[in-house]
């Protein structure tokens, strides 16, 4: 993690929001390259479920809506998690990734531990045993470890458990629900009938502009509307770099079905279409699986999620969420606005609130999960390299054009000459200064998949260039003729 967090911030991926006043938890800034791989992870979504598919249409709703719609989906009511205050150092924590243990030997109750949840939480929360153990200066054996969410603790163990600011039993307060949205107010009075909320999803707006689509497009259940756009939520903690931040995008699909439709097989259907869709923008399946969320752990909207899942370097996490929302949320509408959310069936001659499967996707989770599985060392010619090895659909920039010696014109003019072409179709690079070699691995560092170099065998003899793999470092001459179509054959 450090080393991607550490390359992002040097090579100009992504910055801490506020930075120059010592930052702003949560926000993140996209810097040149980030804005790039961000720009074609949404373009790419967009184009395989809007573009190349007939029953999807696209949508972009306002961020500020009216707060009627987010009492109508239960946000204002529940859109909450469990927080506990450390009162001893002002920390604060999610009740549900705080866990805890008693530690017991021969039945006894020496004391209790706690561990923030993370891939190292077992074994701390054993050291921490281990040293009360010693404390207390007790002979025996340990009993296994019990780690519970701070959420199921008795009340009567709140004054027991240990912060883990401190370490100190006693200033962890009971949990309360804390609502994640943003307020804020509109207009220019600002009593309570002027707050309003920052939308903490983007799938409202589609549920709230459902009606308008149905009435003035053409589509026929099944059918999807699919949205890309800003959501805030303001995370007790947010953590692990844009893993979990306050302000971040999303890219959500509504697809409309029949109440009559398996929703179980369509819901498989659409695991399988986000599952392929991440295998074809190079997350390997190996690095992805699946987590059926309980029944009694479910969403309020919710009658059934999976989650495919990416390993992170702090853990197996969620990436995608896929729920079955069945008719919730439009039911909800139809029940506060008073209109109709019915649709007329053509092919079953039938009136009916349509059911909703949703698939919903973090951008900026996504864009982790790119960069996590792009990260590669290796080691070329005895030095020792990292590389990017972003899928070229992806990648921020697709080709570098390289002219072989910055002081001689003749190759620059005709380096510029291939550079202005290429840039017609693709994202390309101009770099005419430093060793070549040297400006080879600045490509691999930032995922350029391919370098294009100008030479004297260029401009004296047969007009071919170089062409530089940046997995293999494999380098071949061909055409201009040849190198376009190359490129337009890969980047399609
Ligand atoms: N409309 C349903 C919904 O919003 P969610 O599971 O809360 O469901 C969907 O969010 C996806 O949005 C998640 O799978 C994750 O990729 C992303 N996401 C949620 N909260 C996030 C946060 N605080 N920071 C970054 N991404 C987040």
């Amino acid at each position: 993690m450090d080393a991607i967090v550490g390359l992002c911030k040097r090579r100009g991926f992504i910055f801490q929001s506020s930075e120059i006043y010592g930052g702003y938890n949560g926000f993140f800034d996209f810097g040149p390259l980030g804005v790039e791989l961000k720009k074609n992870l949404k373009d790419a979504w967009w184009e395989d479920i809007v573009h190349r598919r007939d029953d999807i249409e696209g949508l972009d709703s306002s961020i500020i809506m009216s707060p009627k719609i987010w009492e109508a989906s239960g946000h204002v009511g529940g859109f909450s998690d469990p927080m506990v205050d450390c009162k001893a150092s002002k920390m604060r924590y999610r009740a549900d990734q705080l866990f805890y243990a008693p530690v017991v030997v021969d039945n006894n109750t020496l004391g209790y531990v706690s561990a923030l949840e993370d891939h190292a939480m077992e074994a701390d929360a054993q050291a921490a045993a281990e040293k009360l153990k010693r404390k207390k200066g007790v002979q025996g054996e340990l009993a296994p470890l019990a780690l519970k969410e701070y959420i199921e603790a008795d009340p009567s163990e709140y004054e027991l458990i240990p912060s883990p600011a401190t370490g100190e039993p006693g200033s962890l307060t009971p949990p309360r629900d804390f609502n994640l949205m943003f307020e804020t107010k509109v207009g220019a009075l600002s009593d309570s009938t002027a707050i309003a909320y920052l939308r903490p999803e983007t799938a409202q707006g589609i549920f709230a502009n459902y009606k308008n689509i149905v009435d003035t497009g053409r589509v026929k259940i099944p059918f999807g509307i699919a949205q890309i756009g800003k959501a805030f939520r303001n995370e007790i903690t947010p953590r692990n770099f844009i893993f979990r931040s306050r302000e971040f995008e999303q890219m959500e699909m509504e697809y409309f079905i029949s109440p009559d439709a398996d929703w179980k097989a369509m819901h498989r259907e659409w695991i399988d279409w986000c599952k392929n869709w991440l295998s074809s923008i190079g997350l390997p399946e190996s690095m992805l699986g699946e987590d059926v969320h309980p029944q009694d752990k479910l969403s309020h909207y919710s009658r059934g999620t999976t989650d495919i899942t990416f390993q992170f370097p702090f853990g197996e996490q969620e990436l995608w969420g896929i729920a079955c929302r069945g008719d919730f949320d439009l039911s909800q509408h139809q029940k506060h606005s008073g209109k109709s959310m019915e649709i007329f069936d053509e092919s079953s001659k039938s009136k009916y609130i349509p059911h909703v499967i949703e698939p919903a996707l973090g951008v900026d989770r996504l864009l982790l999960a790119v960069l996590t599985a792009a990260y590669t060392e290796d080691e070329v010619g005895g030095e020792k390299r990292s590389l990017m090895k972003f899928h070229p659909r992806i990648a921020p920039y697709k080709v570098a054009v390289l002219p072989l010696l910055k002081n001689k014109p003749e190759l620059v003019e005709r380096a510029k000459e291939i550079y202005r072409k290429i840039q017609r179709k693709h994202t390309a690079f101009w770099d005419a200064s430093g060793a070549i070699g040297r400006r080879y691995r600045r490509m691999d560092e930032i995922g350029t998949p391919w370098c294009v170099t100008i030479d004297f065998e260029t401009i004296e003899q047969d007009g071919t260039v170089t062409l530089r793999d940046r997995d293999t470092t494999e380098q071949r001459r061909l055409s201009e003729e040849d190198l376009l179509a190359f490129l337009d054959d890969q980047l399609f």
